[in-house]
Protein backbone atom coordinates (compact mmCIF):
# COMPACT_ATOMS: atom_id res chain seq x y z
CA UNK A 1 0.00 0.00 0.00
CA UNK A 2 1.11 3.48 -1.19
CA UNK A 3 1.88 5.99 2.35
CA UNK A 4 1.00 9.06 2.67
CA UNK A 5 3.35 11.85 2.33
CA UNK A 6 2.51 14.95 4.92
CA UNK A 7 4.92 18.06 4.46
CA UNK A 8 4.70 19.62 7.86
CA UNK A 9 5.39 23.39 8.32
CA UNK A 10 6.02 24.17 11.30
CA UNK A 11 6.23 27.53 13.77
CA UNK A 12 7.64 27.02 17.00
CA UNK A 13 7.35 30.77 17.65
CA UNK A 14 8.03 32.87 20.66
CA UNK A 15 8.52 31.92 24.34
CA UNK A 16 8.01 28.01 25.46
CA UNK A 17 6.23 27.56 21.60
CA UNK A 18 9.95 25.81 20.58
CA UNK A 19 9.99 23.95 23.53
CA UNK A 20 6.66 22.11 22.82
CA UNK A 21 6.45 22.03 19.77
CA UNK A 22 9.68 20.27 19.91
CA UNK A 23 7.79 17.28 22.12
CA UNK A 24 4.83 17.18 19.56
CA UNK A 25 7.43 16.48 16.70
CA UNK A 26 9.16 13.63 18.27
CA UNK A 27 5.29 12.23 19.08
CA UNK A 28 4.87 12.68 15.58
CA UNK A 29 8.51 10.93 14.39
CA UNK A 30 7.72 8.20 16.90
CA UNK A 31 4.00 7.50 15.49
CA UNK A 32 4.79 7.86 11.84
CA UNK A 33 6.54 4.14 12.14
CA UNK A 34 7.65 1.97 8.99
CA UNK A 35 3.80 0.74 8.14
CA UNK A 36 2.36 4.32 8.76
CA UNK A 37 3.15 7.49 6.95
CA UNK A 38 6.33 9.50 6.07
CA UNK A 39 6.62 13.20 7.30
CA UNK A 40 8.91 15.73 6.00
CA UNK A 41 9.33 19.10 8.77
CA UNK A 42 10.11 22.45 7.33
CA UNK A 43 10.77 25.43 9.61
CA UNK A 44 10.03 29.11 9.77
CA UNK A 45 11.31 31.36 11.72
CA UNK A 46 8.26 33.77 12.86
CA UNK A 47 7.46 35.50 15.85
CA UNK A 48 8.35 38.08 18.00
CA UNK A 49 11.96 37.66 18.08
CA UNK A 50 11.94 37.65 14.12
CA UNK A 51 9.59 40.62 13.98
CA UNK A 52 12.05 42.60 16.41
CA UNK A 53 14.97 41.44 14.63
CA UNK A 54 13.75 42.44 10.62
CA UNK A 55 10.00 44.36 11.17
CA UNK A 56 8.70 42.10 9.86
CA UNK A 57 5.61 39.65 11.04
CA UNK A 58 4.66 37.35 8.03
CA UNK A 59 6.25 38.00 4.39
CA UNK A 60 4.33 37.48 1.29
CA UNK A 61 6.67 34.84 0.52
CA UNK A 62 6.79 32.61 3.64
CA UNK A 63 2.54 32.71 3.44
CA UNK A 64 2.91 31.25 -0.03
CA UNK A 65 5.44 28.86 1.05
CA UNK A 66 3.00 27.85 4.11
CA UNK A 67 0.10 27.27 1.97
CA UNK A 68 1.91 24.57 -0.05
CA UNK A 69 1.78 22.60 3.15
CA UNK A 70 -0.32 19.76 4.20
CA UNK A 71 -0.63 21.30 7.49
CA UNK A 72 0.86 23.71 9.46
CA UNK A 73 2.11 23.12 13.28
CA UNK A 74 2.46 26.21 15.42
CA UNK A 75 3.94 26.59 19.17
CA UNK A 76 2.91 29.91 20.02
CA UNK A 77 2.69 33.91 19.04
CA UNK A 78 2.95 36.73 21.38
CA UNK A 79 6.10 38.35 22.78
CA UNK A 80 6.65 41.04 25.75
CA UNK A 81 8.36 43.19 24.19
CA UNK A 82 5.69 43.42 21.47
CA UNK A 83 3.16 45.98 21.69
CA UNK A 84 -0.36 43.45 21.74
CA UNK A 85 -2.00 43.30 18.42
CA UNK A 86 0.98 43.47 16.23
CA UNK A 87 2.50 39.58 16.25
CA UNK A 88 -1.30 38.23 16.81
CA UNK A 89 -3.14 39.86 13.74
CA UNK A 90 -0.20 40.11 11.57
CA UNK A 91 0.82 36.63 11.94
CA UNK A 92 -2.01 34.18 13.62
CA UNK A 93 -4.67 35.95 12.33
CA UNK A 94 -3.27 36.83 9.01
CA UNK A 95 -2.53 32.91 8.70
CA UNK A 96 -6.03 32.11 9.26
CA UNK A 97 -7.89 34.70 7.07
CA UNK A 98 -5.50 33.94 4.15
CA UNK A 99 -5.29 30.57 4.43
CA UNK A 100 -9.14 30.76 4.41
CA UNK A 101 -8.96 28.31 7.73
CA UNK A 102 -12.89 29.05 8.39
CA UNK A 103 -13.21 26.92 11.09
CA UNK A 104 -11.38 26.75 14.97
CA UNK A 105 -12.16 23.55 16.27
CA UNK A 106 -11.73 22.99 20.05
CA UNK A 107 -12.24 19.61 22.27
CA UNK A 108 -13.13 20.24 25.57
CA UNK A 109 -12.07 16.72 27.23
CA UNK A 110 -11.61 15.48 30.35
CA UNK A 111 -9.09 12.91 30.68
CA UNK A 112 -8.94 10.85 33.49
CA UNK A 113 -6.89 11.82 36.34
CA UNK A 114 -6.71 15.19 35.72
CA UNK A 115 -8.16 17.77 37.96
CA UNK A 116 -11.26 19.92 37.40
CA UNK A 117 -12.10 22.45 38.96
CA UNK A 118 -16.55 21.89 38.74
CA UNK A 119 -17.23 19.62 41.94
CA UNK A 120 -19.12 16.61 41.06
CA UNK A 121 -18.09 16.16 37.66
CA UNK A 122 -15.65 13.70 35.86
CA UNK A 123 -14.44 12.59 32.64
CA UNK A 124 -17.87 10.92 31.96
CA UNK A 125 -19.63 14.66 32.08
CA UNK A 126 -17.27 16.68 30.17
CA UNK A 127 -16.57 15.99 26.48
CA UNK A 128 -17.55 18.49 24.02
CA UNK A 129 -16.61 19.83 20.85
CA UNK A 130 -16.67 23.77 19.71
CA UNK A 131 -17.20 24.36 16.29
CA UNK A 132 -15.71 28.65 16.13
CA UNK A 133 -16.25 30.33 13.05
CA UNK A 134 -12.41 31.39 12.26
CA UNK A 135 -12.53 34.45 9.77
CA UNK A 136 -15.38 36.92 10.36
CA UNK A 137 -17.17 38.79 13.34
CA UNK A 138 -15.52 40.77 15.47
CA UNK A 139 -12.45 39.18 14.33
CA UNK A 140 -12.76 40.72 10.37
CA UNK A 141 -11.23 44.46 11.79
CA UNK A 142 -14.10 46.36 10.02
CA UNK A 143 -14.79 49.68 11.97
CA UNK A 144 -12.38 52.52 12.71
CA UNK A 145 -12.20 55.50 15.06
CA UNK A 146 -12.53 59.24 14.75
CA UNK A 147 -11.00 62.20 16.71
CA UNK A 148 -8.79 59.73 18.53
CA UNK A 149 -7.05 60.93 21.69
CA UNK A 150 -9.64 63.59 22.11
CA UNK A 151 -13.16 64.15 24.41
CA UNK A 152 -15.30 63.41 21.21
CA UNK A 153 -13.64 60.51 20.21
CA UNK A 154 -15.23 57.47 19.00
CA UNK A 155 -14.22 53.73 18.26
CA UNK A 156 -16.68 51.46 16.23
CA UNK A 157 -15.88 47.78 16.07
CA UNK A 158 -18.27 46.04 13.86
CA UNK A 159 -19.19 42.20 13.43
CA UNK A 160 -18.90 41.05 9.90
CA UNK A 161 -21.21 38.31 9.27
CA UNK A 162 -21.74 37.00 5.38
CA UNK A 163 -24.68 34.27 4.97
CA UNK A 164 -22.10 32.30 3.32
CA UNK A 165 -19.69 32.56 6.17
CA UNK A 166 -21.96 31.04 8.53
CA UNK A 167 -23.35 28.57 6.26
CA UNK A 168 -20.20 26.59 5.71
CA UNK A 169 -19.20 27.03 9.53
CA UNK A 170 -22.51 25.81 10.65
CA UNK A 171 -22.40 22.93 7.56
CA UNK A 172 -19.18 21.83 9.27
CA UNK A 173 -20.62 21.42 12.27
CA UNK A 174 -23.58 19.35 11.28
CA UNK A 175 -21.44 16.93 9.39
CA UNK A 176 -18.57 16.95 12.52
CA UNK A 177 -21.53 16.45 14.51
CA UNK A 178 -22.98 13.28 12.56
CA UNK A 179 -18.99 11.69 12.32
CA UNK A 180 -18.36 12.11 16.16
CA UNK A 181 -21.46 9.92 16.69
CA UNK A 182 -21.99 10.53 19.96
CA UNK A 183 -25.08 12.55 21.39
CA UNK A 184 -25.88 14.10 17.94
CA UNK A 185 -26.78 16.81 19.17
CA UNK A 186 -25.35 20.43 17.81
CA UNK A 187 -26.08 23.57 19.99
CA UNK A 188 -26.16 26.44 18.79
CA UNK A 189 -24.77 29.36 21.02
CA UNK A 190 -25.54 33.14 20.29
CA UNK A 191 -27.47 36.10 21.26
CA UNK A 192 -30.60 36.40 19.77
CA UNK A 193 -31.98 38.38 21.89
CA UNK A 194 -29.84 41.09 21.57
CA UNK A 195 -27.91 40.79 18.63
CA UNK A 196 -30.61 40.83 16.37
CA UNK A 197 -28.80 41.10 12.54
CA UNK A 198 -26.05 38.90 13.14
CA UNK A 199 -27.71 36.34 15.35
CA UNK A 200 -30.90 35.98 13.28
CA UNK A 201 -28.93 35.22 10.20
CA UNK A 202 -27.06 32.37 12.31
CA UNK A 203 -30.52 31.35 13.68
CA UNK A 204 -31.99 31.22 10.34
CA UNK A 205 -29.20 29.49 8.36
CA UNK A 206 -28.85 27.27 11.58
CA UNK A 207 -32.33 25.60 11.45
CA UNK A 208 -32.50 25.68 7.33
CA UNK A 209 -29.23 23.44 7.20
CA UNK A 210 -30.66 21.19 10.27
CA UNK A 211 -33.50 20.15 7.50
CA UNK A 212 -30.66 17.95 5.85
CA UNK A 213 -29.63 16.55 9.09
CA UNK A 214 -32.85 14.68 10.49
CA UNK A 215 -30.40 12.86 12.53
CA UNK A 216 -29.00 15.50 14.74
CA UNK A 217 -30.70 16.89 17.56
CA UNK A 218 -30.86 20.68 17.03
CA UNK A 219 -30.67 23.05 20.62
CA UNK A 220 -29.99 27.01 20.99
CA UNK A 221 -28.80 28.79 23.97
CA UNK A 222 -27.55 32.73 24.53
CA UNK A 223 -23.80 32.74 25.20
CA UNK A 224 -23.98 34.02 28.59
CA UNK A 225 -26.43 30.61 29.51
CA UNK A 226 -23.71 28.92 27.74
CA UNK A 227 -20.96 29.76 29.92
CA UNK A 228 -23.41 28.99 33.03
CA UNK A 229 -24.47 25.55 31.46
CA UNK A 230 -20.76 24.72 30.95
CA UNK A 231 -19.98 25.30 34.91
CA UNK A 232 -23.24 23.82 35.85
CA UNK A 233 -24.05 20.99 33.57
CA UNK A 234 -21.00 20.67 30.75
CA UNK A 235 -22.85 17.43 30.09
CA UNK A 236 -25.36 18.57 27.81
CA UNK A 237 -23.19 19.17 24.86
CA UNK A 238 -22.05 17.27 22.16
CA UNK A 239 -20.71 20.07 19.67
CA UNK A 240 -21.76 23.65 20.30
CA UNK A 241 -21.04 26.05 16.71
CA UNK A 242 -20.61 29.56 17.42
CA UNK A 243 -18.78 32.92 15.84
CA UNK A 244 -15.59 34.04 16.24
CA UNK A 245 -15.86 36.03 19.38
CA UNK A 246 -17.99 34.34 21.67
CA UNK A 247 -16.06 30.76 20.06
CA UNK A 248 -13.05 32.44 21.55
CA UNK A 249 -14.55 33.29 24.97
CA UNK A 250 -16.30 29.92 25.61
CA UNK A 251 -13.41 28.51 24.68
CA UNK A 252 -11.29 29.25 27.73
CA UNK A 253 -13.71 28.28 29.58
CA UNK A 254 -13.68 25.07 27.73
CA UNK A 255 -10.18 25.03 28.32
CA UNK A 256 -10.29 25.04 32.28
CA UNK A 257 -12.92 22.76 32.81
CA UNK A 258 -10.88 20.22 30.98
CA UNK A 259 -7.83 20.72 32.99
CA UNK A 260 -6.39 23.83 31.59
CA UNK A 261 -3.51 25.22 29.26
CA UNK A 262 -1.57 22.42 29.81
CA UNK A 263 -3.94 20.45 27.68
CA UNK A 264 -5.98 22.14 25.61
CA UNK A 265 -5.43 22.28 21.67
CA UNK A 266 -7.00 23.21 19.01
CA UNK A 267 -6.98 23.59 15.04
CA UNK A 268 -7.82 26.22 12.48
CA UNK A 269 -8.99 24.15 9.84
CA UNK A 270 -9.49 24.82 5.95
CA UNK A 271 -11.75 21.98 5.03
CA UNK A 272 -10.58 22.67 1.48
CA UNK A 273 -7.11 23.50 1.90
CA UNK A 274 -4.42 24.11 4.60
CA UNK A 275 -4.94 23.75 8.23
CA UNK A 276 -2.54 24.71 11.28
CA UNK A 277 -3.03 23.34 14.82
CA UNK A 278 -1.68 24.92 17.78
CA UNK A 279 -1.87 24.58 21.74
CA UNK A 280 -3.70 27.11 23.03
CA UNK A 281 -2.09 28.33 26.08
CA UNK A 282 0.37 31.16 24.39
CA UNK A 283 4.14 31.64 24.92
CA UNK A 284 3.97 31.60 28.31
CA UNK A 285 7.07 33.93 28.40
CA UNK A 286 8.55 33.75 31.90
CA UNK A 287 8.49 29.76 31.53
CA UNK A 288 10.89 30.27 28.19
CA UNK A 289 13.72 27.83 28.35
CA UNK A 290 13.13 26.34 31.57
CA UNK A 291 11.85 23.26 30.56
CA UNK A 292 8.84 23.22 33.12
CA UNK A 293 5.84 23.78 30.66
CA UNK A 294 3.50 21.17 30.08
CA UNK A 295 3.96 19.61 26.11
CA UNK A 296 0.72 17.73 26.37
CA UNK A 297 -1.43 20.73 24.62
CA UNK A 298 1.15 20.43 21.62
CA UNK A 299 0.68 17.25 21.62
CA UNK A 300 -3.24 17.02 21.98
CA UNK A 301 -2.27 19.36 19.04
CA UNK A 302 -0.85 16.98 17.02
CA UNK A 303 -3.63 14.50 17.47
CA UNK A 304 -6.20 16.99 15.82
CA UNK A 305 -4.04 17.21 13.34
CA UNK A 306 -3.17 13.98 12.88
CA UNK A 307 -7.42 13.36 12.83
CA UNK A 308 -7.90 16.40 10.73
CA UNK A 309 -5.72 14.82 7.90
CA UNK A 310 -7.59 11.12 8.14
CA UNK A 311 -5.00 9.62 9.75
CA UNK A 312 -7.12 8.37 12.68
CA UNK A 313 -5.48 5.41 13.94
CA UNK A 314 -1.99 7.16 14.66
CA UNK A 315 -4.62 9.88 16.38
CA UNK A 316 -6.21 7.61 18.26
CA UNK A 317 -3.14 6.09 19.61
CA UNK A 318 -1.16 9.55 19.76
CA UNK A 319 -4.94 10.05 22.56
CA UNK A 320 -4.70 6.45 24.27
CA UNK A 321 -1.39 7.20 25.30
CA UNK A 322 -1.84 11.12 26.76
CA UNK A 323 -5.00 9.40 28.69
CA UNK A 324 -2.41 6.92 29.82
CA UNK A 325 0.51 9.50 31.14
CA UNK A 326 -2.19 11.97 32.46
CA UNK A 327 -3.78 8.85 34.51
CA UNK A 328 -0.85 7.42 35.44
CA UNK A 329 2.79 9.39 35.48
CA UNK A 330 1.86 13.14 35.75
CA UNK A 331 1.41 14.64 39.77
CA UNK A 332 -0.27 17.81 38.00
CA UNK A 333 -0.75 19.16 34.28
CA UNK A 334 0.80 22.70 35.45
CA UNK A 335 4.12 24.16 34.83
CA UNK A 336 6.69 23.49 37.38
CA UNK A 337 4.01 20.59 39.05
CA UNK A 338 4.44 17.82 36.49
CA UNK A 339 6.77 16.40 38.77
CA UNK A 340 8.63 15.55 35.07
CA UNK A 341 10.45 18.43 32.57
CA UNK A 342 8.83 19.46 29.38
CA UNK A 343 10.83 16.71 27.45
CA UNK A 344 10.35 13.89 29.75
CA UNK A 345 6.76 14.72 29.55
CA UNK A 346 7.17 13.65 25.57
CA UNK A 347 9.32 10.66 26.42
CA UNK A 348 6.63 9.47 28.91
CA UNK A 349 3.96 9.68 25.76
CA UNK A 350 6.67 8.02 23.45
CA UNK A 351 6.36 5.43 25.83
CA UNK A 352 3.46 4.88 26.16
CA UNK A 353 2.76 4.34 22.43
C1 LIG B 1 -7.07 32.14 20.34
C2 LIG B 1 -6.33 33.37 20.77
C3 LIG B 1 -6.35 34.35 19.60
C4 LIG B 1 -7.80 34.66 19.29
C5 LIG B 1 -5.55 35.64 19.86
C6 LIG B 1 -4.13 35.35 20.25
C7 LIG B 1 -5.61 36.58 18.68
O1 LIG B 1 -6.90 33.91 21.91
O2 LIG B 1 -6.58 31.44 19.42
O3 LIG B 1 -8.13 31.86 20.89
O4 LIG B 1 -8.39 35.55 19.90
O5 LIG B 1 -8.35 34.00 18.41
MN1 LIG C 1 -8.55 32.78 22.68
Amino acid sequence: MAKNDYKIAVIPGDGTGPEVVAEGIKVLKAVSGPSKFNLDFTEYDLGGEHYKATGETLSDSSLESLGKADAIYLGAIGHPDVKPGILEKGILLKLRFSLDQYINLRPVKLYEGVDCPLKHKGPQDIDFVVIRENTEGLYAGAGGCLKKGTPDEVAIQESINTRKGVERCIRYAFEFCRKRNKAKQLTLCGKTNVLTYAFDLWERTFYEVAEEYPDIKTDYAHVDAICMWMVKNPEWFDVIVTDNMFGDIITDLGAMIQGGMGIAAGGNINPEGVSMFEPIGGSAPKYTGKQVINPLAAICAVHVMLETLGEKEAAGRIEQAVMKVVRDDLKSLSAGKMGYSTSEVGDLVIEAL
